[in-house]
């Protein structure tokens, strides 16, 4: 194997069979391709390998666009500034499944649809409560979206209306499924939706069992927004996979929520939180950070596979997060949190190791009053409109995912049967 970093590069490699030629091409900034140089059939041509797909183009779409080195993020073109600061969830959701903005009548219907298909069908109710005890929350929110897709009423139907209906309805039951999940943990009474509040409000409604106030519900509606899509990121591209097979949706979006709850992607906000505490103040972040890079150890929230700079929603968590610690009087975290960024970038900002989105929304979800393990599940919420957008996006023009691995086993092994084993 040889690593490369960046360019057109040709490769002429010895296999024990043939000379083979083959060309890839690098995109900059990746520094992890490695060139694979055998077994591949002659008549197949070049055919790149890339650990961990970086760089790959597996799909068009017209939903997102990243560029990690301005660090820039327009969902349907628009910046993700603007819709922070105008938009609401429903809107964006509306914006990232139908393309465009909608009319006010649009986002009327739609918002009114999405506020009828929060209820869970009892026995999902049910569910919830018979769970094992201490569960992860991301394992009850998988077991909840595949139970109910058992009781969709749409769930025979695969005309557009029966799938987009479909895809509303787990949008709209995921938050009722934590909130319940949650109240009944704790042992009080599930809150039912509250058709006069906004999703992310009706969502703090139901953990809580009280309105929230409602700057703090705006606050979590932005969040929602942030994190609402994101590209083939490794869950949306989990749904995805799941369902070029003509799965259903909500296979999907369980595929999705099983490869968001690694710690690697959607795990890492609550290990945040976890990490801030470990520190616990300010002037012992430097040295916690510098024994973590000597140990070659992730410091959770930094690092991203696309964005080589600040991650642009993380900078507006950043604020929030000041503004709600400036508000409840308590600065111990932001302030931690701020000492390990200026310590990352010094030591790892050449690299292209800056905050991401999962660095500052831990902060903002605890002044929310949101219990930490409920983080990625939060995460989930927002981002089932991204899947769901892409599931539908790609599934219109669908083709199979089925990459291919290279074989680097041996060649030829004689089976022994059993008892000459050793
Ligand atoms: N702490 C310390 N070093 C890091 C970190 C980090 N958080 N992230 C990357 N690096 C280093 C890494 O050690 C490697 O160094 P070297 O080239 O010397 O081996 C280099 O940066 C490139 O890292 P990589 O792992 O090859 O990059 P990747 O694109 O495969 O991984 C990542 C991206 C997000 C998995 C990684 O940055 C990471 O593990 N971050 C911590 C976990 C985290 O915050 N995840 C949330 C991601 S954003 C939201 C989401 O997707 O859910």
């Amino acid at each position: 194997m040889e690593k490369v970093t960046s360019g057109f590069v040709f490769l002429t490699v010895k296999c024990k069979t043939q000379n083979l030629k083959y060309g890839y091409s690098i995109p900059p900034q990746n520094s992890h391709w490695e060139m694979i140089s055998m077994g591949v059939l002659k008549e197949e041509g070049p055919i790149p390998y890339s650990k961990g797909l970086e760089g790959i183009i597996a799909a068009l779409s017209a939903i997102s666009a990243i560029d990690g080195m301005k660090g820039k993020l327009v969902y349907r073109g628009i910046p993700i500034e603007m819709l922070a600061k105008y938009s609401t969830y429903e809107e964006t959701a509306y914006l990232l499944l139908y393309g465009e903005l909608p009319t006010k009548n649009d986002l009327d219907d739609f918002s009114a649809q999405m506020r009828e298909l929060r209820y869970l069908p009892p026995k999902v109710e049910e569910c919830l409560k018979e769970l094992p005890p201490n569960p992860h929350p991301m394992d009850v929110l998988k077991v909840a979206v595949a139970h109910a897709a058992l009781y969709d009423p749409d769930r025979l139907r695969c005309c557009r209306e029966g799938v987009m209906r479909k895809v509303l309805r787990i949008i709209a039951q995921i938050p009722t499924m934590i909130a319940y999940y949650h109240r009944t943990r704790i042992g009080e009474d599930v809150v039912p939706p509250d058709p006069d509040l906004n999703h992310a409000a009706n969502f703090l409604y139901m953990l809580h069992g009280k309105k929230p106030d409602e700057e703090e519900a705006r606050i979590f509606d932005v969040a929602l927004i942030l994190h609402a899509e994101h590209g083939l990121n490794a869950s949306t591209f989990a749904a995805m996979v799941t369902a070029s097979t003509l799965s259903d949706i909500n296979s999907a979006i369980v595929s999705a929520i099983g490869a968001l709850k690694g710690p690697l992607h959607g795990g890492a906000n609550e290990r945040v939180l976890k990490m801030l505490d470990e520190i616990g103040s300010p002037d012992k972040a430097e040295e916690y950070v510098l024994n973590a890079l000597k140990e070659k150890r992730r410091v959770m929230g930094f690092g991203h596979r696309v964005y080589k700079t600040y991650d642009p929603r993380a900078r507006i968590l950043k604020q929030y997060a000041e503004y709600l610690s400036d508000k409840y009087n308590d600065r111990r975290y932001i302030e931690i949190g701020k000492k390990i960024e200026e310590v990352m970038i010094r030591e790892l900002g050449k690299k292209g190791i800056f905050p991401n989105v999962d660095f500052y929304s831990g902060i903002v979800y605890h002044f929310l009053g949101i219990p930490r393990d409920l983080f990625t599940p939060v995460f989930a919420m927002a981002r089932s409109v991204g899947w769901a957008a892409h599931v539908c996006e790609y599934t219109a023009n669908n083709r199979i995912f089925r990459p291919r691995a290279y074989y680097i086993g041996p060649e030829y092994v004689e089976y022994v049967p059993i008892e000459k084993r050793r």
